[in-house]
């Protein structure tokens, strides 16, 4: 059978990731492509029991490389049980946040060094990498104050209360790995129109797929 495709979505708060997710799922299916939407942290039942001791903050006092283990654990957990298998099974997998956030927010902002964050992130993604990754850019005040409205009533979480220098800090790093790895990366405009923003990610991803053809055989084209 046929290999799917990887396509993981990243960015800081409120850039509009899981909006323009939902939309590109939309397109996928109208294409009749066989597709998996999930996210990070969680996506499998053992990862979802983990995501909720992440965001509460109750794994922050132990350190970074406590979070940053937990993350990967996670991780590891939904590669194998919901990515690795869909993937094989000829499925374009779209994931919210992946292993650009923990190089971001535990390496980077979190002060970890990089050959640890290089030695788990080995163990964790065990070869499974994105086939695209696509990087949603947006002024981190724009970002923070949509993430608010969309919460409504309920409290920030450990990592959007933040304060805003760390999620400039993140931003940058964002484009840094973009930059650094260019073949994998797309860098997306967030601040504009949900509808303009739309267009932009379905010409990419439609691209990369058209490129990828080989699975073609199983997927989409229905
Ligand atoms: P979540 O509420 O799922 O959403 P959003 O993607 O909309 O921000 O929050 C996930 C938080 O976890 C987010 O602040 C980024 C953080 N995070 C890490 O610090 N490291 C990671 O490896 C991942 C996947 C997420």
């Amino acid at each position: 059978m046929a290999r799917g495709f990887f396509i993981t979505f990243e960015g800081g708060e409120g850039a509009g990731k899981s909006t323009q997710i939902q939309r590109l799922a939309n397109k996928l299916r109208d294409k009749k492509y066989p597709i998996r939407v999930t996210r990070e942290p969680g996506g499998s039942p053992g990862a979802e029991a983990i995501r909720h001791v992440l965001l509460s903050g109750a794994a922050e006092p132990f350190g970074p490389e406590m979070e940053a283990l937990l993350f990967a654990a996670a991780r590891s957990d939904h590669i194998e049980q919901v990515i690795r298998p869909a993937v094989d099974a000829g499925e374009v997998v779209l994931c919210d946040r992946f292993l650009d956030s923990s190089r971001v927010y535990q390496g980077v902002t979190g002060g970890l060094p990089p050959q640890i964050m290089r030695r788990i992130e080995e163990v964790s993604v065990n070869g499974m990498m994105p086939d695209l990754t696509l990087i949603f850019d947006i002024d981190p005040a724009a970002g923070l104050s949509r993430a608010a409205a969309r919460r409504g009533d309920e409290g920030a979480d450990r990592f959007e209360r933040e304060d805003i220098a760390i999620h400039q800090r993140r931003r940058e790093a964002f484009l840094a790995i973009a930059e650094r790895e260019p073949n994998r990366c797309i860098v997306i405009d967030a601040s504009r129109e949900a509808d303009v923003v739309e267009n932009v990610v379905t010409a990419a991803v439609f691209a990369a797929l058209d490129v990828h053809g080989a699975g073609r055989s199983n997927m989409g084209k229905g």
